[in-house]
């Protein structure tokens, strides 16, 4: 297996002479030259269509897109290929979801209360435009899943709860949350349980199967592969009964004037001409994850976040969201910084250290709304090429620059 260290050689903006340090990872990755290449070659040798056309390019693009559909599936540990929904993004999947479902008035929906706004606006047109009731369950004080809570929301709602939606990891702080737990709660209320992996499926081994989730959504741009491409993986029964948000072109067996027969999954849900290149790159960014090693990418952003969390933890005015203990976090260090501005200090950052972080709210409003927090947080994450050194200099930067500026 090669160092991890010596994988950076194969991107290209880390390459570079003016190579940032590049803690933005839970937004995107940056990517490798293989997906680059693919993406490239696509382009270059045969820009055509998939799954409809049958001369040499078109079935070039039908077979290199039903390998990466397959790396997708074994990646997931998916039963079938069929299971894997090539889509635009998280966002996109979630949609396709909690739209392509029927609801009956007063069905609930439960959330936590750390939610991405994909996983919360979805439920709010829900339940402003069919009814439904979108609950929200609170989790501990230090952000940790709250079982107890959650349990109570699920015996509260009764027969009336149809589905649970929660991230397996927060964008807002890293937490992790016991999915395998919560979706046997949800699947003894008899609701299906669907799970928001756009931090976990880029940073950790997953195992649809083991986990026993009905749907799961994630983005292929957090995890080296191009940009927007999403994937929506279903149980199939599930799939089967889902109406299609994108019905059109390759979603039906045959149509007459007046009426039509459905084609099977995945196609039913993938109208339209693709983002071939996108899904191609897909694969190469799936073989990549494969030779690094997903528990060995967990373990070594852990340990990157132990050495920032303990560079930062005592400075003033600094305080980490969610627990203080790095392990609890993954690779995301969410800091609320008191007598400066987030967007400030990131654009100071970017400027005089050369250092990329992400600032603001992370698309998560609802919970800096709820607590008056205005300006949101600054969030570094990492990613397997980063490095102990990059961290350090992170770790000096701020320090130095809180003893200037706060
Ligand atoms: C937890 C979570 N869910 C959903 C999304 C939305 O992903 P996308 O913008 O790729 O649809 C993100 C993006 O940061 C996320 O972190």
């Amino acid at each position: 297996m090669p160092e991890l260290k010596s994988l950076r050689e194969n991107f290209p903006t880390l390459s570079a002479d003016d190579a940032p340090i590049y803690l933005d990872n839970a937004c995107m990755t940056l990517r490798p030259q293989s997906v680059i290449d693919a993406v490239g070659t696509y382009y270059s040798k045969h820009p055509s269509c998939g799954g409809r056309s049958i001369h040499r390019y078109a079935n070039q693009v039908s077979q290199k897109m039903a390998d990466s559909r397959r790396k997708m599936a074994s990646f997931i540990n998916s039963p079938s290929a069929e299971q894997v929904i090539f889509t635009q993004n998280t966002t996109n999947s979630l949609n396709q979801v909690a739209k392509g479902l029927s609801w009956q008035e007063r069905d609930i929906v439960l959330t936590s209360d750390r939610e991405h706004n994909s996983n919360l606006i979805p439920w709010l047109q829900l339940e402003r435009e069919q009814g439904i009731d979108h609950r929200v369950v609170t989790s501990l004080p230090n952000n940790l899943f709250d079982m107890e809570a959650f349990e109570a929301a699920c015996a509260d709602a009764g027969g009336r709860l149809r589905l649970v939606s929660m991230p397996q990891v927060g964008n807002l702080d890293g937490v992790e949350y016991p999915i395998k737990e919560i979706a046997s709660v949800a699947h003894d209320h008899g609701a299906m349980m669907m799970v928001d992996a756009a931090q976990s499926a880029p940073h950790m081994p997953l195992d649809v199967q083991r986990m026993d989730i009905d749907f799961m959504a994630f983005s292929v741009h957090k995890m080296l592969g191009p940009s927007g491409v999403g994937i929506l993986w279903g149980k199939e029964e599930l799939l089967q009964d889902m109406r299609t948000l994108s019905a059109g072109g390759e979603t039906v067996k045959w149509s007459e004037y007046e009426d039509l027969e459905w084609a099977g999954i995945p196609h039913r849900f993938e109208g339209g001409l693709s983002n071939y290149a996108g899904i191609i790159g897909a694969g190469a960014a799936i073989d990549y994850l494969e030779k690094v090693g997903m528990q060995r990418i967990h373990e070594h952003e852990t340990k990157l976040n132990g050495i920032l969390t303990n560079g930062v933890k005592d400075l003033q005015g600094i305080s980490i969201i969610g627990p203080e203990d790095a392990k609890l976090r993954g690779g995301i260090c969410s800091m609320l910084l008191d007598g400066f501005e987030a967007h400030e200090l990131a654009i100071v950052l970017d400027e005089s250290a050369n250092i990329m972080v992400r600032s603001g709210m992370h698309c998560v409003h609802s919970w800096f709304r709820s607590r008056g927090i205005e300006d949101g947080s600054l969030r570094a994450s990492c990613y397997f090429y980063n490095t102990e050194d990059e961290i350090n200099t992170m770790v000096e930067t701020m320090q130095e620059l809180h003893s200037v500026l706060f």
